[in-house]
């Protein structure tokens, strides 16, 4: 079951998710983070800073494995989502960047980059808290609709339509990869616990989909609802397809 946490705005949706990373952190300094990129965990990562500078948040044992990574771009490339969480959170926090694990674009072998994140994973001792975002068809990392709910972290190809989506971010379109390598959904629902984040209108059909839908591999992260500790943070915008009524409502 999916708990699901309604937040009045964007602000104190990304509030509330920092608030429960934060608690985590505190309770296991040594724990083991999923991360994740995308226009919609910025905030959530400016509210960690604001709470390591300003509260004395210990990064100096987490240790963090990112969702996802662009094949053919390089770690330095400024669309890369090592480049982004370098330049998002780590950069001004106190982790130790050897802590920091995002799979390899770049990789001369990317089957066998694929493989060797799987097994470091494994030897951390598995994710203890997995931060997801979605996307608007419905996606987890970049496990696009089709991906088996059993899937492991392996070379994707992404849809026209996520392709679209991420163009913003790039100066053209031609530019953004066509392919990336991704955790499996398998390898996401092991995580012991998992926070979605999801705030725009743009998000509220595939919200409503994941939650209340059956869960089915055209909508990926409605596999989420078979795992034991998941909770979606999102704003009204995002919830406004939601049919129940019976969610928590915050106002953190
Ligand atoms: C990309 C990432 C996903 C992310 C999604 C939504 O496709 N691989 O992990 O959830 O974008 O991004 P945004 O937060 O920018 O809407």
């Amino acid at each position: 079951m999916i708990k699901v946490i309604i937040a009045d705005n964007s602000d104190l949706m990304s509030k509330k998710a920092a608030q429960i990373f934060a608690e985590r952190i505190k309770a296991k300094p040594n724990v083991i983070l999923g991360l994740a990129t995308g226009g919609t965990p910025v905030k959530m990562y400016k509210e960690l800073i604001r709470m390591h500078k300003q509260e004395g948040l210990d990064f100096s044992k987490v240790k963090t494995f990112n969702l996802d990574e662009y094949l053919g771009l390089a770690p330095t490339h400024d669309q890369s989502y090592r480049y982004f969480m370098n330049t998002n959170l780590f950069d001004h926090i106190n982790i130790k960047k050897e802590n920091t694990n995002v799979l390899n674009g770049l990789a001369k072998n990317a089957d066998e980059e694929c493989k060797r994140y799987e097994e470091m994973i494994k030897k951390a001792g598995g994710i203890d808290i997995q931060l997801l975002g979605i996307g608007g068809n419905g996606h987890i990392a970049f496990n696009e609709p089709g991906s088996a709910k059993n899937s492991r972290t392996r070379v994707v190809s992404l849809t026209e339509r996520t392709i679209q989506d991420n163009a913003r971010f790039f100066k053209d379109i031609s530019e953004v990869p066509t392919k990336a390598l991704s955790m499996g959904n398998g390898t996401i629902l092991e995580a012991r616990e998992i926070v979605l984040i999801a705030d725009k209108t743009s998000k509220a059909d595939a919200i409503s989909k994941s939650i209340e839908g059956p869960q089915t591999v055209d909508v990926p992260a409605s596999f989420l609802q078979s795992h034991s500790k998941c909770t979606f943070v999102v704003d009204k915008d995002a919830a406004s397809k939601l049919l129940k009524k019976s969610y928590e409502y915050v106002n953190v």
